[in-house]
């Protein structure tokens, strides 16, 4: 796929499709008076005849014979005053949807009339945001899971799209085009490895995984820990996680120093739970193949690993990835074993099923020989935050007020939102063992905030946050696929250090 700036006048060039946006009045906005113009009136007369429909995210298409583009594709941006961020990306994800499944080999997004728009700040960010967004809802859509397919799905049709703009933007918004290339690129893999299958990534693929991209990039340097390492790591949490399971557990981590010398590195940890059956504690029958995505806060620390190198970025980042399979088996953990954390700390586990944090404490402590300037954990942890935050935003908690900060706004600006819940220490008693330090669920209430209460009591040596992203890490029903959340987040926070 090519993405190419265009400074030229867009309604004159040679295209399969231009696209355009029309806000919801009856009259056709001054941007595009000469093609309806050459049009010889039929914008004005469609509109008048409600034929296209300028509601929010609704698409037209309209046929141009005799015009140097084949046909327009109209999407509706409704009432400028109520166009606010998040629906111009829909009307963009809608629009490039169906660029994507329509017949069109080449298409020219043109420069939308949004100047009264609430998103419009500045002329050079809107065409900043447009060519983000539109890059990333075309990769989105032109994706496809073809890796088990023994006949692959149709590719689209579209080889290339050329994005209108000023003249004075084009070398910025250049290095825009480049970096959205890089992450689209980093989501892909994110959603690649989502995709895959639990009895194809297993955690010893994951590790090779990681060892391909050292081989791709010079600028990232990978390591693996196995079982016998992580054993004299003392990482019994870890370990127990992958008693009941045939496939061995891998401690994975990926450093890539773009920054300055000796500047202290950021650190993602991914949960990697390549299937979670939820091991003795076993989960109900229904739905269960969707556990293969349990590994999705993994492969999210592999897309921007891989984005982060393609951009060159000037940052230290480190990604380890906990993975491990969940199963029940006469060797695996049962309900009411007790085993010993590579922190010191003694952990009752009264169910297999919550298994991600007993991986990802180990990993958290493991990290602390990085010496960070800040951790964040991605893991789809609990079926809770699902309940209370659906499918639209991740859950964030964390131990430090700035960290937390930077992670929210770097949500807002991508999109890829996330919603902070507190973790206060009154939740804290809630993991109270007769037994053991701690045991390894909180009881009914409030389960989301407990996984994360129980995280935090490993990561008292740095700065650190969670992000539970049980609800948007993929789709569920007819378009089940991993998403790629939240690559965007993490890659936009990464850069604004
Ligand atoms: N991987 C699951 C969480 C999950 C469930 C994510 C459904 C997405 C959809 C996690 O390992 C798990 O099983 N958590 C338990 C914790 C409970 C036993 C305290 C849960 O949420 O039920
Ligand atoms: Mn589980
Ligand atoms: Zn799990």
């Amino acid at each position: 796929m090519k993405y190419t700036l265009l400074t030229q006048d867009a309604l004159a060039q040679k295209t399969d499709c231009l696209v355009i946006g029309l806000p919801g009045r009856k009259t056709v906005p001054e941007a595009y008076k000469a093609l309806d113009d050459a049009l010889e009136g039929t914008l004005t007369q469609l509109l008048k005849s409600g034929d296209i429909n300028t509601k929010q995210g609704e698409i037209s298409w309209v046929p141009t014979p005799g015009q140097p583009s084949k046909r327009l594709l109209v999407v509706g941006l409704g009432d400028p005053k109520e166009l606010t961020e998040q629906k111009l990306r829909k009307a963009i994800k809608a629009v490039m949807s169906a660029l994507a499944k329509s017949s069109s080999s080449s298409a020219i997004l043109s420069q939308w009339p949004l100047q009264t728009s609430a998103a419009a700040k500045k002329a050079q960010d809107v065409s900043a945001f447009m060519c983000r967004e539109a890059v990333l809802a075309l990769e989105d859509a032109r994706y496809r899971f073809n890796d088990c397919k023994s006949k692959k799905k149709d590719p689209s049709p579209i080889k290339q799209l050329k994005l209108a703009v000023e003249k004075t933007a084009k070398s910025s918004l250049g290095q825009v085009l480049k970096q959205t290339e890089a992450l689209a690129c980093g989501i892909s893999l994110t959603k690649e490895l989502g995709n895959l299958p639990g009895n194809i990534c297993t955690p010893d693929y994951l590790g090779k995984q990681a060892k391909s991209l050292a081989k791709d990039y010079s600028s990232i340097k990978t390591t693996v820990l196995n079982e016998k390492d992580l054993k004299s790591l003392g990482m019994g949490s870890f370990l127990s996680v992958a008693a009941g399971s045939a496939e061995p557990p891998r401690l994975i981590c990926m450093e890539y120093y773009g920054g300055k010398k000796g500047a202290k590195p950021h650190v993602l940890v991914g949960k990697g739970i390549t299937f979670d059956s939820g091991g003795i504690s076993l989960k109900p029958g229904a739905g269960m193949d969707e556990m293969k995505f349990d590994m999705c806060g993994a492969a999210s620390v592999f897309g921007v690993i891989k984005a982060i190198a393609d951009m060159n970025a000037k940052v230290n980042v480190i990604g380890v990835v906990a993975a491990a399979e969940n199963m029940p088996g006469s060797k695996a953990t049962k309900p009411g074993d007790i085993v010993t954390s590579m922190s010191g700390q003694t952990i009752e586990i009264l169910n297999t099923d919550a298994e991600g944090r007993l991986v990802l404490c180990d990993a958290l402590t493991y990290v602390e020989k990085f010496e960070p300037a800040s951790v964040v954990d991605i893991a789809t942890l609990t079926g809770a935050c699902v309940v209370a935050l659906g499918n639209e935003v991740a859950g964030l908690m964390s131990t430090d007020d700035g960290l937390a900060d930077e992670l929210l706004e770097a949500g807002q600006r991508t999109g890829d939102r996330a919603w902070r819940l507190p973790l206060y220490d009154e939740y804290q008693p809630l993991l109270d063992s007769n037994f053991a330090d701690m045991q390894n669920i909180g009881g009914r209430w409030a389960g989301t905030i407990t996984a994360g209460c129980f995280l935090s009591r490993f990561t008292k040596k740095y700065p650190w946050a969670h992000l539970d992203i049980a609800g948007v890490a993929w789709h569920s029903g007819r378009n089940k696929g991993a998403s790629g959340r939240p690559v965007s987040l993490l890659i936009d926070y990464l850069l604004a250090k």
